[in-house]
């Protein structure tokens, strides 16, 4: 009693056992379920990889057919959760929509508080999976003032999502399907990434017992800051405001000098570069080759070159992260900056749906409860308001 250790941040401290995800930050190395996500984000797609994160392993032909018609038949929500949604401020952010709304889930799916019936679990799992790009696509027409597009099952689960976000007119929508395979490259590589801030807040939360809904809603929350998948949209307004690559030098000597960080850059875990910024660097070359070349790609190479030279950023191990490369390609996919953490979001969806599902299985977990270093004062005697005034 009364011992023990300070570790603000959680730099030392394993809040759980975990099967999920392998990330060894040193060598540079991330695996989900033993997998390499090299191998996953060459030849496997964001459902299947989905159905691993979840069930801890690749399905048959059978169960994958199963999990893929039961995510595309769930992708419509209530009528009443786009009233909902309707009420927003026009310029909502869609982050803060996307976080109330799947709070708001847990009204609709009241039977979502049996946590301990594995069927009800499973339900939830495949509904929340299917239906977070139709939030996250009205979250973003709300913004624009356009009517929401209901789902068309008939398209993947990524084209679904850009058809939700971009049609325009009564006709079928049909996205290039290199860009709809470009997306789902990156759901698949946001899709878990063990004991980040968003999966602790997920199990922090849902370590009350709490259904799943409110659990995965602290973790969109937890993702909304700069800090975390906040960092993408800060990336790219960084990029703006630098300009040119003339102004590069200046710019990282004001970083140096500790007046403001370079976003996209550094990691609690990789100490060496970001398996998943790789990928990301391959696949912006397959976007852009569609698109055009995004003018800030330059400004964001020139801007790695110079740091990776550079003895601050050695000497810290700050390398690229995940964040650097990828708001390049959703701009180059036409997605405004306050929708690229919604991105972010829909990929880490199984991610956080499989953390809260092993700890909700857990024997040995307990609610989340961390000691405190009490700083203030004891003891001190209270005099009412009439003779402290
Ligand atoms: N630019 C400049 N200096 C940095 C940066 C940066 N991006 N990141 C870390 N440092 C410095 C930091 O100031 C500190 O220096 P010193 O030792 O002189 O005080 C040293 O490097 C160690 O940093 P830290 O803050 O102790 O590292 P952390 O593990 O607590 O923070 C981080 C990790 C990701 C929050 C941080 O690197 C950062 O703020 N990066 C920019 C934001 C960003 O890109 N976030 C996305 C992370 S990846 C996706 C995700 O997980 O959501």
């Amino acid at each position: 009693p009364g011992l023990c250790t300070y570790d603000p941040g959680f730099t030392n401290t394993a809040s759980c056992r975990s099967a999920v995800t392998f990330i060894d930050g040193e060598k540079g190395i991330l695996e989900y379920r033993g997998y390499p996500i090299e191998q996953l984000a060459e030849s496997s797609t964001f459902l299947e990889v989905a159905y691993l994160l979840i069930h801890g392993d690749l399905p048959d032909k059978a169960q994958y057919e199963q999990w893929v018609h039961d995510i595309t038949y769930h992708t419509f929500v209530h009528e009443n959760v786009k009233t909902f949604m309707q009420g927003f401020r026009y310029d909502g952010h869609p982050m803060g929509m996307l976080e109330a709304s799947v709070a708001a889930l847990s009204t609709f799916y009241p039977e979502s508080s049996n946590i301990t019936d594995a069927d009800n679990r499973n339900m939830q799992i495949v509904r929340m999976i299917a239906k977070m790009p139709t939030l996250g696509a009205w979250a973003f027409r709300h913004a624009q003032g356009k009517p929401y597009v209901y789902p068309d099952n008939d398209l993947s689960y990524t084209e679904n999502f850009l058809a939700m976000l971009f049609k325009m007119s009564e006709q079928k929508y049909e996205p290039d399907p290199r860009l709809a395979k470009a997306l789902d490259v990156l759901f698949i590589l946001h899709a878990d990434h063990e004991q980040n801030c968003s999966a602790n807040a997920v199990r922090s939360v849902g370590s009350s017992q709490v259904d799943p809904y409110s659990s995965v809603a602290a973790g969109i929350g937890a993702l909304y800051g700069p800090l975390h998948g906040g960092a993408n949209e800060a990336v790219l307004r960084m990029l703006r405001r630098i300009g040119s690559k003339e102004n590069i030098p200046g710019f990282i000597e004001g970083v140096k000098n500790g007046d403001e960080k370079l976003m996209g850059f550094g990691h609690r875990v990789y100490k060496n570069y970001d398996p998943r910024a790789k990928i990301i660097k391959k696949t912006c070359d397959e976007v852009f080759e569609v698109t055009g070349v995004n003018p800030l790609l330059e400004i964001a190479q020139e801007l790695e070159k110079i740091a990776l030279e550079d003895d601050y950023f050695i000497s810290r191990k700050l390398y690229p992260n995940v964040d650097f490369y990828s708001g390049l390609i959703y701009e180059a996919l036409n997605f405004p900056p306050e929708m690229f953490t919604v991105l972010f979001a829909i990929g880490r969806t199984p991610g956080w749906l499989a953390q809260w599902l092993e700890l909700v299985q857990d024997k040995d977990q307990k609610i989340a409860r961390p000691k405190q270093i009490y700083t203030g004062d004891r003891g001190l005697e209270f005099t009412p308001r009439e003779e402290r005034w």
